[in-house]
């Protein structure tokens, strides 16, 4: 493949709001009732760690369903930086990593990436050396990176945490991680992805016990697979790898992302709207689901990897916690805290993987929600009605919760704080238009001339089936 450099649409290249984007606003007219069909992007929690998985195997990776995400676009800006190749075409994004110049990430772009730290196992299990800016904390919580740490020091990796840096090589002759059995304290996401990564080309058997089991893990496991690996288990809390000596090319599409149609069914729950969204795949939902039925809607699937929702008339309080898959995701915990502030009763909604995400509640309360945080705890009391405010997004999902609350709120919301929107939903904008919502996305004009109506960051690329495409 002839030296290209990444074209990746410009708007998405920072996910640090710029004075510009602070000025970006969406402004959205509550109580517009949605119908039809929205299609549903490729998952961005997939997209991030394969495209580092991709750096395991020296020759091309076509990857497909990759969503036009800020934070892809700046996971692609690190691996260039390490020196990849990497075309997007359409929604699928060519990648090949024959010559790993660096194997130093540079910190201003992880600092902006939490996901970059998953480079660190592919480039270790490839390089023998990795050196990794710490990722640091982010606002739902500190995020420690201890247990991927632990895993590839138990794979025989030396790894010293230096100014800010985790350096970690390999000594020996052969300079190839080590098979080991590797318990997880508690069934982290990115440690197991991590780990999983860099043991398909460790020397032996490596057992990850305790293991994360959400889908975007099994994903990167059947994307590994697809270049040669050999993994057992992923999906389930053990996972066995057997290390082989290098990976082949693949052309693989990855999984819808469950969490944009989690949020799409609450749109249309909170709005009383009968829509339909696909591609899905609805085992990746079933908790959600279930807390929706619970709630008072009927989700219905009315054709292969297609869901329907058929709204209820008066939603019921509801007790959610949020757990390690299979339970309650906790990137959905925002967007149904927004349903149950109209739900009858007093709903006791407790988080319990990340410290510190609660940052929606303030906003919400300010469209009038009735919301008492107790430490881990928030007592969602229903309030008949939530009024338009203009409110300010802290996080990825605090800021759809908000567009969700404008939708079903009177009057005007005007929502702030759009790059964590876009880090994480591909053109909600036109999605939600083309559903019948009443929003706009405006550049508030100096001193309060008439706002400029803008795009959404992104255009809406063609969808294409999970899975391996062609045989490898
Ligand atoms: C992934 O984050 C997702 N991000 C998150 O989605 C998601 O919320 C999370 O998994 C849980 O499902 C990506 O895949 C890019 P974890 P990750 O390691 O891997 C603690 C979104 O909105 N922990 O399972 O960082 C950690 O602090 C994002 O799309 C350690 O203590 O999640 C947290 O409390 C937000 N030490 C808990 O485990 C470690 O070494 C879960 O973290 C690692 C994690």
């Amino acid at each position: 493949m002839e030296d290209r450099p990444i074209t990746l649409s410009p708007s998405l290249s920072n996910t640090h709001s710029s004075s510009e984007e602070d000025k970006t606003v969406l402004e959205i007219w509550g109580g517009a009732s949605l119908h039809g069909h929205v299609g549903i992007s490729g998952a961005k929690n997939s997209a991030l760690v394969i495209m580092a998985g991709a750096l395991l195997c020296s020759q091309d990776c076509l990857i497909r369903n990759v969503p036009a995400l800020a934070d892809v676009t700046r996971m692609a800006e690190i691996l260039s930086a390490l020196g990849v190749k990497l075309e997007r075409q359409g929604n699928s994004l060519l990648v090949n990593a024959s010559h790993i110049a660096q194997s130093k990430a540079p910190y201003e772009l992880v600092s902006q990436l939490r996901a970059s730290f998953f480079v660190i196992g592919p480039l270790l299990a490839r390089l023998g050396v990795a050196r990794i800016p710490l990722p640091g904390g982010c606002a739902i919580g500190a995020r420690p990176v201890d247990l991927h740490v632990r895993g590839l020091q138990a794979m025989g990796a030396d790894v010293q945490i230096d100014h800010g840096i985790v350096n970690a090589y390999l000594s020996g002759r052969n300079k190839r991680l080590q098979g080991a059995k590797i318990y997880l304290d508690y069934p982290s996401v990115g440690a197991t992805e991590t780990l999983m990564m860099a043991a398909t080309l460790a020397e032996g058997e490596t057992i990850i016990e305790n293991a994360a089991q959400e889908p975007e893990v099994a994903d990167l496991a059947n994307f590994c697979r697809a270049m040669g690996a050999k993994i057992r288990g992923a999906g389930t809390n053990t996972i066995t790898i057997l290390g082989v000596p290098s990976l082949h090319t693949t052309d693989y599409a990855i999984v819808p992302d469950r969490v944009e149609a989690g949020t799409f069914l609450v749109a249309g729950a909170i709005t009383h709207s009968e829509i339909s969204l696909s591609p899905v795949v609805p085992d990746h939902l079933t908790a959600v689901i279930a807390k929706l039925q619970a709630i008072g809607a009927q989700i219905i699937e009315d054709a292969p990897n297609r869901l329907r929702i058929v709204p209820g008339h008066r939603y019921v309080a509801t007790d959610i916690e949020t757990l390690p898959y299979p339970g309650f995701p906790t990137d959905m915990q925002a967007p149904l805290m927004a349903l149950l502030t109209l739900s009858d009763g007093d709903s006791v909604i407790t988080e319990t993987v990340f410290e510190n995400r609660f940052g929606h509640v303030a906003e919400l309360t300010r469209m009038g929600a009735d919301i008492r945080v107790k430490g881990t705890h928030a007592i969602v009391r229903g309030v008949p009605m939530l009024s338009g405010a203009p409110v300010v997004a802290t996080d990825l999902r605090a800021s759809a919760s908000l567009v969700l609350a404008g939708l079903a709120a009177q009057g005007k919301t005007t929502v702030q704080g759009l790059h964590h929107l876009d880090r994480g939903y591909e053109n909600l904008t036109a999605k939600l238009q083309k559903l019948g919502a009443n929003l706009q996305r405006t550049q508030l004009g100096a001193d309060g001339d008439s706002p400029l109506v803008l795009p959404d960051p992104t255009t809406v690329p063609t969808v294409t089936k999970p899975g391996v495409t062609k045989p490898a």
